[in-house]
């Protein structure tokens, strides 16, 4: 059984700001990550899977399959984005970087048997650096 995982990247834009909290404890919670007019990473994401060896190919997956999920569910509609406005999930949701990978895992793991319709790969889990120092990761198994 392998792990293989591949890196993607792409640049959004957000705001912690908590819509059931007031004001000030917002600023209290969050720092300047509340600052209203937002700010951006360049996220870093991770995506790993497990599975066998392909017998026919030796490959554990086929990338330019999971590229294609990848830029799709994740890459097109994040990318140079205003995460809390241009995303649906995160108009309720705050988009700090752990609820960032919950949906980022949700939306792969949705839509993985249309691309990777056999037992093998499943989806194992995603990372996500929302800067070199913050790093956060989740198991596909962990999520509904
Ligand atoms: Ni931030």
């Amino acid at each position: 059984m392998y792990h293989i995982t591949r890196r993607y990247g792409f640049a959004a834009s957000h705001r912690l700001h908590a819509r059931q909290l007031g004001a000030e404890e917002n600023r209290r919670l969050y720092g300047k990550c509340n600052n209203p007019y937002g700010h951006g990473h360049n996220y870093v994401i991770e995506v790993s899977a497990r599975g066998p060896a392909d017998e026919r190919t030796g490959r554990v997956l086929d990338t330019g399959r999971l590229d294609q999920l990848v830029r799709n569910q994740v890459l097109t509609p994040f990318d140079h984005r205003n995460l809390n406005a241009e995303v649906g999930a995160f108009h309720d949701v705050v988009p700090t970087s752990e609820n960032l990978a919950i949906e980022i895992c949700r939306r792969l793991k949705t839509n993985w048997s249309t691309v990777f319709p056999g037992e093998w790969p499943k989806l194992h889990k995603i990372r996500i650096a929302e800067t070199e120092r913050n790093i956060f990761e989740i198991e596909a198994d962990e999520i509904q």
